[in-house]
Order: C-alpha cells, then sequence, then structure tokens
C-alpha cells in the first residue's frame, strides 16, 4: 500500500503550503533520540539529526514528556497512507522552548508549553475561527486533497499524508508556526496534569460537544481507549443520565466502570451490541460515539475484505451504532478513518433521521483555553486519573507492541526523555515495558 501511495503523491506533486516541509538541522551535526518507522509493526529508536529553526516564525523544543496515542496504531500496522522509512513518529508531546525563531513574540527560551498535535497556520479562515485541524495551508498532500477534495491541516509524526512533519517522539523536535501552535502552560500544574492537553483531551471533548452531548442524554461509547476513558467524563459532565461503554477488554471496561460509572458491555460476551443496548435502554440511545479503532474488524467478512484491499476501513461499528441509536439520535465519529468501507447501512441512517457528524481531527486551539481554565486548572476533570504507566523514550519500540496488544493494563503513558521532570506524586514512576509482564 504504501509504495502505491507514495507513488501516487510523486505523481500528482506536492501541494504549495505556508510552511517548509524539508527540515533543516542543526550544523553541528549532533543528533538526539527518536522513534521511527520503518515498516508495518516494525519502528525503532534510532539516533536521528537534532532539527534547527527553518522557518522564523518555529521553535525547537526540546521534549519533555512524550506519549502513545491510538491514532500511532494505525501507523504502526501500516494502515495510514503515504508512510516513508525513517519518518519520526509521535504527535502528543510538550516540552521547552530551546530555540526560537525571530518572528515568535509570545514565547520565550526555557518556557514550558504543549504542542497541538496539528499545525495550524494561525492566518487561513479556519485558523482564524480556532478550528486549526482544518488549516489549509499546512499540509502539502496532494493524495489528500485527491482522496477528500480538501486536506486537513499538517500532523506531528503522521505520515506524508498530513504533511510529513517529523514528530515528538523524539528528544527536540520542530514547532512550525509556534506561536499559534504551542500553549504556554502556567505555574503550579505538573506535566502529567497538561501533556493531554496536546491531543485526548481536546479529541473527547470535542468528540462530546460536536456530537451535542446534552442534560439528561443516554449515551454510548464504542472503544474503552483514553479517548472513551475521557469521552464518558466529559459526557456525565454535560449531564447525560447514562454512559454505555463497549469495548473487549475487561481491564478497560471494569476501569471505566469503577472510575467513571459506565455500564459496560463486553462485545466477546454480547456478539450482538445493538440488541444489547435495545435490552438496557427501550428504543436506542440518544447519542452514539465512535472511539474505537477501523484497524480491528469483528467480522471474517470485513477481515477479508480489508486484507484483499477491497476497503480500506471496517463499517461494523457504525453500523452498530446506527442500529443502536434511537430514531432522531446523533452519531459522532471521532476515532480516526482513512477511506473506504464496503456494506454500510445507510438505510437506517436515513430512514431514521439520525444526524450523523464526522467530528474530524479535533482543533486543539478551539478548546485549550477552556480545557485548561474551566476544567484542569479548577480540578474538575483530573487528566491523570488515566495513566497507568511511565516509561523512558529508549523503550518507545518495545511500548508500540506493548500498547497494541494492551499488556498489563496499559491505559496512557508518560513517555519521557533525558529533559523530563521526575514524576509527579501519586503518578506512575518510572518503568521497563520488559518489566511489565511479571507485575
Ligand atoms: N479525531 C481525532 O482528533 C483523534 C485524535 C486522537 C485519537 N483519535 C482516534 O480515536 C480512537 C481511539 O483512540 P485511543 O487512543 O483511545 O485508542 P486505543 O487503541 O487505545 O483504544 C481503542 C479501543 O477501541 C476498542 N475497539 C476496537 N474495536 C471495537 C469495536 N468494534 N467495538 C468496540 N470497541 C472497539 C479497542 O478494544 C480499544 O480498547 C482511535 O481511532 C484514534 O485514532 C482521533
Ligand atoms: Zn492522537
Ligand atoms: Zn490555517
Amino acid at each position: 500500500m504504501q509504495p502505491v501511495a507514495n507513488k501516487a503523491q510523486e505523481k500528482l506533486g506536492p501541494v504549495e503550503t505556508a510552511v517548509s516541509t524539508e527540515p533543516k538541522w542543526r550544523e553541528d551535526g549532533s543528533t538526539m533520540k527518536a522513534l521511527a518507522w520503518f515498516g508495518p509493526t516494525d519502528v525503532r529508536v534510532i539516533e536521528s539529526r537534532i532539527p534547527d529553526i527553518t522557518d522564523p516564525d518555529d521553535v525547537i523544543l526540546k521534549v519533555t514528556g512524550s506519549t502513545i496515542c491510538g491514532s500511532d496504531l494505525h501507523l504502526y500496522h501500516g494502515e495510514i497512507l503515504a508512510l516513508q522509512k525513517g519518518d519520526i513518529l509521535g504527535h502528543e508531546f510538550m516540552g521547552i522552548v530551546d530555540r526560537i525563531g525571530p518572528n515568535v513574540k509570545n514565547l520565550k527560551i526555557g518556557q514550558r508549553v504543549v504542542s497541538s498535535f496539528q499545525i495550524g497556520c494561525g492566518t487561513c479562515e479556519y485558523c482564524k475561527k480556532k478550528l486549526s485541524s482544518f488549516c489549509d495551508r499546512t499540509n502539502n498532500s496532494s493524495l489528500q486533497n485527491y482522496m477528500y477534495g480538501s486536506r486537513d491541516a499538517g500532523f506531528f509524526g503522521y505520515s506524508h499524508f498530513t504533511g510529513g512533519f517529523p514528530g515528538g517522539q523524539a528528544e527536540y523536535v520542530r514547532v512550525p508556526f509556534a506561536e499559534y501552535n504551542l500553549l504556554p502552560i502556567p505555574e503550579g500544574l505538573t506535566d502529567e496534569q497538561v501533556l493531554f492537553l496536546s491531543d485526548v483531551l481536546p479529541t473527547s471533548y470535542h468528540n462530546v460537544v460536536d456530537t451535542g452531548v446534552k442534560e439528561g442524554d443516554v449515551v454510548a461509547i464504542w472503544g474503552l481507549g483514553p479517548i472513551g476513558q475521557c469521552v464518558a467524563r466529559w459526557a456525565k459532565l454535560k449531564g447525560a443520565s447514562r454512559v454505555i461503554g463497549i469495548d473487549k477488554y475487561p481491564d478497560r471496561l471494569e476501569f471505566a466502570q469503577k472510575k467513571s460509572g459506565v455500564e459496560p458491555i463486553n462485545f466477546k460476551e454480547y456478539k450482538d451490541v445493538p440488541k444489547r443496548i435495545h435490552e438496557l435502554v427501550s428504543g436506542g440511545v440518544d447519542v452514539s460515539l465512535d472511539c474505537g479503532t477501523f484497524h480491528e474488524p469483528k467480522t471474517w467478512l470485513h477481515k477479508i475484505q480489508k486484507g484483499l484491499m477491497l476497503e480500506t476501513d471496517t463499517p461494523e461499528t457504525v453500523n452498530e451504532m446506527l442500529l443502536a441509536t434511537r430514531k432522531r439520535g446523533r452519531c459522532g465519529i471521532v476515532a480516526v478513518y482513512a477511506g473506504f468501507v464496503n456494506g454500510f447501512n445507510l438505510g437506517a441512517l436515513m430512514e431514521k433521521g439520525i444526524a450523523f457528524i464526522g467530528n474530524g481531527q479535533a482543533p486543539t486551539k478551539l478548546y485549550w483555553d477552556e480545557l485548561l481554565n474551566d476544567y484542569i486548572i479548577p480540578g474538575k476533570f483530573d487528566p491523570t486519573f488515566m495513566i497507568s504507566h511511565r516509561v523512558p523514550l529508549d523503550d518507545m519500540a518495545k511500548l508500540y507492541e506493548a500498547f497494541d496488544k494492551r499488556d498489563s493494563g496499559v491505559l496512557k503513558v508518560f513517555v519521557e526523555t533525558k529533559f523530563s521532570s521526575p514524576s509527579s506524586p501519586g503518578c506512575p514512576t518510572i518503568s521497563r515495558v520488559d518489566d511489565w509482564k511479571s507485575d
């Protein structure tokens, strides 16, 4: 798949953007550790050159906190187009300003910041409305333009389908348009409290707000990874009367039940999920939210179709959502999909009058101030509840494998670099992935 996509991109030629995509490197040739992609399930910690200021709006960050996201698993499995060998991954990270371009006025060297997972230009019509993930000027992928009719913003560490920018599973990273894409962090908050402002917090919040969860709603969530766990909490904070969570991992189901009062459905036990939901909620739920993943088809039919490249993604979750939702209800998709599915139940969508919402990649910029000032600082939402482990960047390749297999109850991981502060009280201390299994 990758060679074909890369060939197509080459043929189409890049779209012009407002940002240089060929990074400059430190002239002294010094190197850093970084996690790079080499092929499906083949990622490695390598020595890579340290980036330098390339455009005047850039900042170079020393990374003090990084992590792995469910979206990285799509890359790990080679299911996102236009990956190239040696691409540095990672889109959820924070750091300290190390070098600063002449146009960046709101930051100074040594400042602690969280980075957005997407790169907004700050000036296009979307960026002006804080819809940073929809920026028109930072992604040079003509392939995405061809497939979708327009492009997302560029993303850090997420293949050449989203601009080919090196990511933050590294000791240093270049952040373009740094004034717009970095959030200064006030004193008094720990790194563990703020790291996930980079992605998981705005994403989960966006899923709930954008799909219009309101007082009294009965909400069902497909997928109880970090996103689904946070979505459950946001739904309750927005007044949901009941939250049902669907997954197959008993530890994730139990965690959601104990920590957030979610009613669990194990889809290994209840093969017909919509039927089970109708047993629990007469007429169906008001809102269904997709926080799962397209790379794990449930049925042989879709395993085969995907295997034969007859479809890139699978419609199974969205079809379950359509059956489980009441007439005139809402379905929101924040889980990542890449392309095409076979057998989508369009009839159910139309006949039931369901509002079916693609939430898109979450615009971090739209929610940052609200999440920080209204929820994290007053303690209404404590993001540290989901941190299950802390590991060094050296273990990043092993972490991909363990996170993919959901070993040892892994949920969300704080990945430290040589620049990180010690772990904060109440949060996991450093561990090695090799030791997890014996935990
Ligand atoms: N739109 C955005 O801005 C954005 C940002 C971050 C993550 N995401 C996406 O959100 C999704 C969740 O992310 P995460 O970090 O929580 O991922 P994760 O991989 O840790 O968790 C996904 C969970 O979904 C469950 N699942 C898989 N198939 C299912 C099915 N058919 N029914 C019910 N549950 C199923 C898995 O067992 C797993 O527990 C991913 O698709 C990720 O790519 C989107
Ligand atoms: Zn992510
Ligand atoms: Zn823009």
